[in-house]
């Protein structure tokens, strides 16, 4: 059966972008077709300045929110990363494996670094290393596909990268996995700067909805996205990315093509109202529901304890079989 992984960091709340780009798939087709583990990938929240209570509550947050939205327990594993150890371990092999120029040219490296910088922070060395651990992340598990947004591609090439040099040298270990996307929503905009992605972790929320925002909330963001000076509705992402966004939200909230609904519309207002709807009636469910699971803390506490431990079951051998393929003395 095929391996799944895939993860989100708990640097911010969960976004509509969160949920098109990555967990819908995941609660929709993969942990129903694969033997899947999806994690709240923990430590990556610590490669900037952090506040401890809050990665704590956003960590806890995170994982109700991937229950809520319909992560079945009893159909995939769902776990907190700095529960299983293999993670970091690994990490360090592979960083004897990677190169300081190949991790200096990853884009999201280029741009968080140059925002510390201009924000007078330093940069923290995890920032750099980061999509090792993320290789780590993936490899530890022998996975084939990795469901995740446009965003994380270059990542899941580094980790292909890796895995191929490693089995060359060492001989095989690995699989090499291959990233999948959604058909439509891979890359979801901030609606008050369509250029820019949706980002957990944007200064202004004007443009980002939140997966746990009230529907009032999400109506006035949508009803107030930024669209284009044309008047006319066409789905063209260079030219018009502000209504090709909605465009993609509303055929990703119902099922639609893009290009076809944009047809459907003579102005953008008509438009904006029924992606608002939409999209009001798509979060809906998953806040219900997270209401209810966080009135009941143990129990996912529960589920995640039970994750990690079969996380490690089969992390555990593969990456003890990376060590001594290294050529490091068995531990026993
Ligand atoms: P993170 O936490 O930024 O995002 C989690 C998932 O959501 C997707 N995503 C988006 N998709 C469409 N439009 C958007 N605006 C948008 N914003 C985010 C991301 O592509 C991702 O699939 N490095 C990863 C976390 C990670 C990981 C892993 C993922 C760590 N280890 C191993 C897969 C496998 C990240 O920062 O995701």
């Amino acid at each position: 059966m095929k391996r799944i992984f895939s993860g989100v960091k708990p640097t911010g709340h969960l976004t509509l972008g969160n949920y098109l780009g990555a967990v819908r798939r995941w609660v929709e087709i993969d942990q129903h077709r694969s033997d899947a583990l999806f994690s709240v990938v923990d430590l990556h929240a610590l490669t900037v300045e952090h506040d401890p209570a809050r990665v704590l509550r956003l960590s806890r947050q995170a994982a109700t929110l991937l229950l809520a939205a319909g992560l079945d327990p009893e159909r995939c594993t769902v776990f907190v990363q700095s529960h299983v150890d293999e993670h970091t371990r690994l990490s360090y092999l592979l960083e004897c494996t990677a190169t300081d120029g190949e991790l200096r040219r990853m884009i999201q490296y280029k741009e968080k670094s140059v925002r510390a910088r201009e924000a007078g922070q330093s940069v923290r060395l995890s920032l750099l290393t980061y999509p090792v651990l993320m290789a780590a992340d993936i490899l530890a598990y022998g996975t084939d596909e990795v469901p995740v947004g446009d965003d994380q591609t270059q990542h899941v090439e580094l980790t292909r990268d890796l895995a191929v040099r490693f089995n060359q040298r060492y001989g095989h270990t690995f699989t090499v996995p291959r990233a999948t996307h959604p058909e439509v929503a891979a890359r979801v905009m901030d609606l008050q700067d369509p250029r820019s992605k949706m980002g957990k972790s944007h200064e202004n929320g004007a443009g980002i909805v939140y997966l746990l925002d009230e529907a009032d909330a999400v109506r006035r963001k949508i009803m107030r996205a930024v669209t284009d000076s044309g008047q006319e509705v066409a789905y063209d992402r260079e030219a018009r990315p502000g209504v090709a966004n909605l465009l993609d939200l509303l055929a990703a909230a119902t099922g639609g093509d893009p290009k076809t609904l944009a047809g459907a519309y003579a102005s953008y207002g008509a438009l904006k109202k029924d992606t608002a709807e939409a999209v009001i009636e798509l979060l809906g469910p998953v806040r219900e529901r997270h209401a209810e699971l966080a009135a009941d803390p143990g129990e996912v506490e529960r589920v995640l304890r039970a994750g990690a431990a079969r996380a490690r079951e089969l992390a555990r051998p593969l990456v003890d079989r990376a060590y001594r393929a290294v050529g490091l003395l068995p531990a026993g």
